[in-house]
Parts: C-alpha cells; sequence; structure tokens
C-alpha cells in the first residue's frame, strides 16, 4: 500500500506567495459567491484586456500547420522574428541560432538555469525579486543572493554594494527591467555599470525584460544586450505582458555577447530544450505576428492611456492617504506601496493583506513574499481601470486606518 510521503526536500525553501496561502483563501470566498478584487497578478485579461486582433489571427491562419512537434529551439520563423528585434537594436552576432522560444518566460528560466548552475554556486538576484528566480536558483541547487532594490533608492540597486556579494562561487547576475515589482527602470548608465562588472568578475547576465516598452512619462526603457561585449548575455521576453497573451504561454531567450567560453553551456540548454521536445507550436505564430505586427500597447502606457490612468489613480490615493507611500512606478504593471516603517514599527504585511482580503475582498501580494527582508509593503497590479482602482485604494486605506490609527493614538498619548 502506498505510505504517506512529503514532497521532495528541496522544494522546502521555495515560495510562491502570488499563489500561495492568500490566493487559496480568496478562492474559497469566492466559492462562498463573493467578487474577489484580484490585484495580486498581473494576468491582463482578468481586467478585459485581450490579445491584439493580429496575434489571434495568426494562430487561427495557421493552426493546421501547427500539429507537429517543431524544432526544439522554436520556430524558425519565430526565432527570425527575435532574432531580427536584437539586430535592430545593435546586438551585434544576433542570429536566430541562439534564439530558444519557450512554454512562456517561466520555461526559460529554469532551463537556462538548469543548464549552468553547480550546487552551492550564487546568482544575484534583486531584492525584491520575482520569487520564480529566486524558485529556480534553489531548485537546481544554487544560492540566491539578494542585491538590494530598496524603495529609498527608488527600487534601483547601488553597483558598490552588489560589487561587494560578489565571490568565488558566484556565476551570474538577474536584472529585471522594467522591474516588477518596484516598476523600476535602470537608467542605462546604471546598466552600463553592471554590465562592466560582469564583464569583470566573469560573471553571466539574465536579463528579464518582459515588460518592456511598458513605460511611463520620460522613462526610457535599454535593453542590456546591445551593452555587453565581454560575458555571455541572455535576454528574456515573451507574449504575456506587453502583447497581453499570457494564456498562450510563450517567451523567447536570446543568447548574444561573449559565446565561446560558454559552448558547454549552449549545449547543455539545447539538450534540456530536445528534452522537452518544443514549445507549444501555435503559440509561436502568434510570436512572429507580435514581432512583425503593430505596436498596440504603447497607446496604453501613454497620456490618457488605460494602464496611465490607473497608475495616475493609484499615486492620487497614495499622496492623499495618510499612511501610504510609493515611489511612482516607472514601467511594467505594478505599485509597490508601503507604509512608513519608522511611524509604523507594527505593521505586519502578512496580517494587512489578509485582513484586506477577509474584510475588503481584495488580493494583494504581502511585500515579503518578493524575498525582502521588511515587511512594510506590498504590490497590486495597475491592470484593472482607474475606477476600480480608486475604489480599491480607498479600501486599503481604510483596513490601514483600522490597524494603524488606535496605535497611533496610543502611540501619542
Ligand atoms: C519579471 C517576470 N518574469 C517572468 C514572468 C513569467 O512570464 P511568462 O508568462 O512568460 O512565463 C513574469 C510573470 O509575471 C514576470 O513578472
Amino acid at each position: 500500500m502506498l505510505q504517506p510521503f512529503s514532497a521532495a526536500r528541496r522544494l522546502e525553501q521555495v515560495r510562491y506567495d502570488i499563489r500561495g496561502p492568500l490566493h487559496a483563501r480568496a478562492g474559497e470566498l469566492e466559492a462562498e459567491g463573493h467578487h474577489i478584487t484580484r490585484l495580486h497578478i498581473g494576468n491582463p485579461a482578468l481586467f478585459g484586456f485581450e490579445a491584439p486582433a493580429h496575434l489571434r489571427a495568426a494562430i487561427s491562419a495557421r493552426l493546421p500547420e501547427a500539429e507537429a512537434y517543431c524544432h526544439q529551439q522554436g520556430l524558425a520563423v519565430a526565432r527570425e522574428a527575435v532574432a531580427k528585434v536584437q539586430a535592430d537594436r545593435g546586438v551585434i552576432g544576433a542570429h536566430p541560432d541562439q534564439v530558444y522560444i519557450g512554454n512562456g518566460v517561466s520555461e526559460l528560466i529554469d532551463l537556462s538555469l538548469r543548464a549552468m548552475i553547480e550546487p552551492g554556486d550564487e546568482v544575484l538576484v534583486p531584492a525584491p525579486d520575482y520569487p520564480l528566480w529566486s524558485a529556480a536558483v534553489l531548485l537546481n541547487g544554487g544560492r540566491p543572493v539578494y542585491y538590494p532594490c530598496p524603495p529609498e533608492r527608488d527600487g534601483l540597486p547601488d553597483p558598490e554594494q552588489l560589487e561587494a556579494l560578489i565571490g568565488p562561487r558566484t556565476r551570474a547576475l538577474v536584472l529585471i527591467n522594467p522591474n516588477n515589482p518596484t516598476g523600476a527602470v535602470y537608467p542605462k548608465e546604471l546598466l552600463q555599470r553592471l554590465v562592466q562588472l560582469a564583464e569583470r568578475f566573469g560573471l553571466v547576465i539574465f536579463s528579464d525584460e518582459i515588460y518592456e516598452g511598458l513605460t511611463f512619462d520620460d522613462a526610457v526603457f535599454h535593453p542590456v544586450a546591445p551593452l555587453v561585449r565581454d560575458t555571455l548575455c541572455v535576454t528574456l521576453s515573451g507574449l504575456s505582458k506587453v502583447h497581453r497573451a499570457c494564456g498562450y504561454r510563450a517567451g523567447w531567450l536570446a543568447i548574444s555577447g561573449l559565446l565561446r567560453p560558454a559552448r558547454e553551456f549552449l549545449n547543455g540548454l539545447n539538450l534540456l530544450a530536445a528534452l522537452r521536445l518544443c514549445s507549444n507550436v501555435p503559440a509561436q505564430w502568434a510570436v512572429v505576428a507580435a514581432l512583425q505586427g503593430p505596436d498596440t500597447h504603447t497607446e496604453l502606457v501613454r497620456e490618457g492611456g488605460r494602464l496611465q490612468q490607473s497608475r495616475a489613480a493609484v499615486l492620487e490615493a497614495v499622496s492623499s492617504s495618510s499612511y501610504l507611500q510609493c515611489a511612482p512606478p516607472q514601467g511594467a504593471i505594478y505599485a509597490f506601496p508601503g507604509v512608513d516603517p519608522l511611524r509604523y514599527p507594527e505593521f505586519d504585511d502578512q496580517r494587512f493583506a489578509m485582513q484586506l482580503l477577509e474584510d475588503k475582498h481584495i488580493l494583494v501580494v504581502p511585500g515579503s513574499s518578493f524575498n525582502v527582508p521588511y515587511r512594510n509593503h506590498f504590490r497590486i497590479t495597475l491592470l484593472p481601470d482607474a475606477q476600480v482602482m480608486h475604489r480599491a485604494l480607498a479600501d486599503i486605506d481604510s483596513v490601514l486606518q483600522q490597524q494603524l490609527a488606535p496605535a497611533k493614538a496610543d502611540a501619542a498619548a
């Protein structure tokens, strides 16, 4: 008879709170008939966004041709489309042979780290991070070493602080730009300094650019690959956010920079890609359409655009709140507000998120889920329209009032 058994030990350190216990509780409340405002996840279709029509049309038109496994790296046309984007950005040697199409960036993060990490290798990961990066490092036997990107520096890293974390086991530097959860967009000078560090210490750069092009106000997104000469650069992006088609599960990975010393790693990556046979083929036709077709995202982030208005609603609510503070997100689709830890040392992000869910049926992600040592933040997505954001932020403020006002009165007494 089957005896009770535990999950693999290596899962013990792995968390993904975006779909953790709060998310499970939200599901129970929904089953009881409550409507939950799901601010916890960047899932565009939940908030009325649709994939651009030319992506859908490409899949429909090519469906009959999408029934066989394709090359392990992806359809040649899709890889050519990615390589052209890279070449147009000035990436030297951009080539379809150096492109992999995957079932979302998620799969490619795991594949590429699995092909590289030896037990005990260290990977520099931003804190806060998108927690899949930490999970994939840990699951592959590595150790995430966090470089701080704190709210007081608008979510930007300090290259000197980062350099001090580099040791003999450090293998790679992960960048998430534009950043989830902070919305930071890395200035070119900062990227240049980080590239210099990676080149000097022989670190592979992994740049997760899934929010490329989603920038607000005057922020400009700079891809890192064109800046890299003397080390290996792995750029990741996909259809999920900019093209609002996360259900298609399509992403890509493009390798550039110094390839020769990485030959064995590249063979390993190819082997892992072959072991999973190939990426979802119908969605690869949408990759071609997305990269060759019209821009459908800039209108969302410019003045008056849907995401820009939601962002404005959040920032307005933050500025009129007695509790909240938030560095204005420069890009991506999230805000990462918090409360002043000195004024409200008793604030606990998990307790706050749970009360918000129980009392107001709003689901957010506690900041500590993003591998930071502080517990005074939470993440919300900017995807709902401005009206929903206004209402949600008013509810958030009233829960903060309940949790923090009595303590403040006590402190004053
Ligand atoms: C920074 C970042 N990287 C990767 C992913 C995963 O993307 P995909 O849907 O392509 O697997 C996400 C999803 O939210 C993300 O925020």
